[in-house]
């Protein structure tokens, strides 16, 4: 479909030859158009300009979008979820209000390993059923790209069950989708006595089927306090390599647990949560190309302190933004919310909160080339807003559904 949209107010993003990271204080520039058009031809954008200086003819085009007033954003990249599941998790929820932690509910069979449970026990039609209706919602949100994570399986037919869901979802949606394998998200209950068993189950078992099913695209491990040890996951991560698979790893969420060090020496493309970092865990990350991915409705969720943003941008690092949508810690896909916490929790700009959440988490999921701005041959995958004022106005007016048009991959979706 040839797609004309026309009179748009401005256009977010519109950068003709973009960087593949933001750092530091490039994090606050927002290449912007104003009163300008976009044209799309065979999924791509095969034009950007401002209305003043002309545009192509209408006629070639199957639909002309007037977007006067309305704003263009290149979509979200969500570069961090967990949206296969089965079953919610509000009873913990409603435990935490009543003072339970987060670890202690773990610690005591719910968790993580609650959501194994269910998960071992539901179809992998089920499965997809339900993943597929989560991918539906966050496409309405804006979201374009969406990395999915395995994780409630840990078991060698779970885990693969739920690569062969994400593998169906990358066949069925129209979202550009990446894998990740978490097998090590927790240690099962039968494991407990002897967690060397379960690891070697995971490279020896876990890991070959995966590589030579080609199943993922990542590898991760739930590097933390009560999860997985740095040696262990230093194991893991270059078991991963051996398969082909690059680290994308959760690290220091409930403690400095060494996970930024260990993610950066095995090349991770990007370490997520990051609620504990300190000066050492900056000067790590400086010197790497590794993303650093911060996850603020985790924070909010189960209460804990923000990662520390403004300190980690003016040290001269680049962030990514994304949701963990999970049942667990963060039971929510929409991105616009994350910006609004980012900007009122952590201090970062508008600005900022876009860049990290376009250019930054497209390359925290290897999608840079095609994703993350609205730029001549990239994907067209983008949105249109209602009517706004400003940039601002998008975190600002926090919970409200701003969206009035989505494209992914130059098709209209609602
Ligand atoms: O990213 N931190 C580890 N894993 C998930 C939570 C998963 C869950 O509680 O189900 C997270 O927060
Ligand atoms: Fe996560």
């Amino acid at each position: 479909m040839k797609i004309l949209i026309e009179n748009i107010k401005t256009i977010v993003g519109a950068n003709p030859v973009p960087q593949e990271t933001l750092a530091g204080k490039e994090m606050s520039v927002l290449p912007c158009v104003h009163n300008g058009w976009i044209s799309i031809e065979d999924g791509n954008i095969s034009g950007v300009g401002e209305m003043k200086e002309g545009m192509p003819a209408k006629a070639k085009f199957d639909k002309v979008i007037n977007a006067e007033r309305r704003f263009a954003f290149p979509s979200w990249c969500d570069s961090h979820t967990h949206i296969v599941y089965a079953g919610s998790r509000e009873g913990e929820f409603v435990d935490r209000i009543k003072g339970l932690s987060y670890e202690e509910i773990a610690r005591n069979g719910g968790g993580i390993l609650n959501s194994a449970e269910r998960l071992n026990k539901t179809s992998e039609d089920e499965l997809f059923e339900s993943a597929m209706h989560r991918l539906n919602e966050i496409t309405k949100y804006g979201t374009g790209a969406v990395e999915i994570k395995s994780g409630y399986g840990l078991s060698v037919e779970g885990e693969i069950k739920m690569l062969r869901v994400i593998k169906r979802l990358k066949e069925h949606s129209p979202l550009t989708i990446k894998a990740t394998f978490l097998g090590a998200h927790a240690i099962p209950v039968k494991y407990k006595p002897n967690r060397q068993e379960y690891i070697d189950l995971i490279i020896n078992e876990m890991l070959p089927i995966i590589g030579k099913e080609k199943l993922a695209d990542y590898c991760d491990v739930f590097c933390d306090r009560g999860f997985f040890t740095e040696d262990e996951t230093d194991a893991i991560l270059q078991a991963g390599w051996k398969h082909g698979l690059q680290p994308k790893i959760h690290a220091n969420e409930l403690d400095y647990s060494g996970g930024i060090q260990v993610g950066v020496k095995n090349k991770a493309l990007s370490v997520d949560h990051l609620e504990f970092t300190g000066d050492e865990e900056i000067k790590t990350l400086l010197a790497s190309k590794t993303m650093p991915t911060l996850l603020p409705s985790t924070a909010f969720f189960l209460g804990l302190h923000y990662p520390p943003a403004r300190k980690m941008i003016d040290a001269g690092l680049p962030l990514a933004l994304a949701t963990d949508y999970n049942p667990g810690s963060s039971p929510s896909g929409r991105m616009a919310f994350i910006l609004s916490l980012a900007c009122v929790k952590m201090k970062m700009l508008p600005e900022e909160a876009i860049n990290a959440a376009t250019v930054n988490s497209a390359y925290a999921m290897g999608i840079s080339d095609t994703h993350g701005t609205i730029t001549v041959g990239k994907t067209a995958s983008l949105f249109i807003t209602h009517p706004i004022p400003s940039i601002n106005y998008l975190p600002y007016s926090f919970g409200s559904d701003l969206i009035e048009q989505v494209i992914v991959e130059g098709e209209i979706i609602s």
